[in-house]
């Protein structure tokens, strides 16, 4: 087998799909790995320590889109014109992994069904024990929830930490973290790494101890809660009426708070509106939101994804791709994720020539992952998005 590395052309992109380490794991498996040139430079990953691992650098892309298996991170944000160049290179039977955007980029989903590939979308890893190594998503949010907070004492005219100084003292900035998944929790133990008092506050009371684990309060807001996670432990949407009445709650915290960290996500569903322009209006003059939900609409209204809104002397933030900014441990992790996964699932295949097929139902990791083969989609949740019907029960079990 073959893995090709290409190297990212998203905009403002600065990761790899694998770095030299992880090149080296794959090797060790007896897999080949084939790189573009330049491919880890804008991660701190130059092509000699590449070729120390074993792995050889392409002259050509072409090369690279040859390979059995392609390892990408940002397809998705690929411009138009190079993506179309990626796509019409590839190979039936050949095999794309990465964050492939499935549930929000139909054109892309049907633009690699029609050169049937076989494609894994990472962002569908199950969070199961056993895939944790895979769990691309988890990863990404760590680097975002830490990002998220350096943002926030950069833009924040006071100092996080409390400071006793000859020129007096200084109070610590106050922090409040709305939702405490893998962005919030992060977000929460870098905020007190910098001295500052955290507050948060998430729908699934099971986090509580968490939150406490790391040094902050957890805020109790007099909301019936017992109907907001599903049995796997996921924030379920809740109605207009639940949310108004959160909103109504958290404005007396809003209003002590220097900074918000927002990072409240429904799986697979726009993110809920928590904070209002009246509530923002609240806020202490000079206080900052960092809207981490930005890309799936945003937990503040005046949140403009990509961009900075002042309002009333309070900045709003709605960063994108904020692991592209901590390229070398995004890259780190990622690489750990899509290896983990690619040794997982190279052990399920069936072997080429054998006429076996694949069987789906036997397996909640590739069920869950594979998007694509044999020049359809395949994968239940992509097809509902895509407004397809669902397959006939017998093809739903292999492929
Ligand atoms: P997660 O699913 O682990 O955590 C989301 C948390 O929000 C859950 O704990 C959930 O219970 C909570 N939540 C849901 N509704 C809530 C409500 N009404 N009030 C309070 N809490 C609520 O998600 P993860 O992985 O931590 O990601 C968090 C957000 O950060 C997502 O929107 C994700 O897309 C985003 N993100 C943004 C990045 C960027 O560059 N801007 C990069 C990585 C993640």
């Amino acid at each position: 087998m073959l893995i090709g590395i290409l190297k990212e052309t998203a905009i403002h992109e600065r990761r790899v799909s694998i770095v030299p380490d992880g090149a080296a794991a794959l090797i060790a498996k007896g897999i080949e790995v084939v790189i573009e040139s330049g491919a880890g430079e804008s991660a701190y990953y130059p092509d000699r320590a590449y070729q120390d691992k074993g792995a050889r650098i392409a002259a050509t892309r072409e090369t690279v889109l040859a390979a059995d298996v392609l390892a990408t991170v940002n397809l998705p944000g690929v411009p138009l014109a190079d993506r179309r160049a990626i796509i019409e290179r590839l190979h039936p039977q050949q095999i794309m992994m990465g964050l492939l955007n499935p549930l929000g980029d139909p054109k892309l989903m049907d633009a690699l069904a029609a050169r049937n590939v076989t494609a894994f979308a990472l962002e569908l890893v199950p969070r199961i024990t056993r895939a944790q190594s895979m769990d691309a998503l988890s990863s990404m949010a760590t680097v975002a929830g830490y990002s998220a907070v350096l943002i926030a004492a950069r833009t924040l005219p006071r100092f996080f930490p409390m400071l006793m100084t000859a020129a007096g003292t200084v109070t610590p900035a106050r922090v409040f973290v709305i939702g405490a998944g893998v962005a919030g929790l992060q977000a929460i133990a870098t905020a007190r790494r910098l001295g500052a008092v955290v507050h948060a506050y998430d729908v699934r009371p099971a986090v509580k101890q968490e939150v406490q684990s790391l040094g902050a309060k957890f805020v109790e807001l007099d909301l019936e809660t017992r109907a907001a996670a599903d049995s796997g432990g996921y924030a379920r949407a809740m109605d207009e009426r639940f949310y108004a009445r959160q909103r109504e709650l958290m404005s007396r915290v809003l209003a002590h708070s220097d900074v918000v960290i927002s990072t409240a996500a429904v799986p697979g569903k726009k993110a809920p509106v928590l904070i209002t322009r009246q509530m923002v209006s609240l806020m202490p003059p000079g206080s900052v939101i960092v809207d981490l939900a930005a890309e799936q609409g945003g937990n503040c209204e005046a949140t403009k994804p990509g961009g900075t809104v002042v309002e009333r002397d309070v900045t709003i933030l709605g960063p994108q791709n904020l692991p592209s900014s901590l390229p070398y441990h995004a890259s780190q992790m990622y690489s750990k994720n899509i290896t983990s996964f690619l040794l997982y699932v190279q052990k399920e295949l069936p072997e080429e020539g054998t006429g076996e097929r694949l069987v789906l139902a036997e397996d909640e990791i590739i069920h869950d992952t594979l998007v694509m083969h044999g020049g359809r989609i395949v994968n239940a949740r992509v097809r509902e998005a895509l407004g397809n019907s669902a397959l006939p029960a017998e093809e739903r079990q292999t492929v």
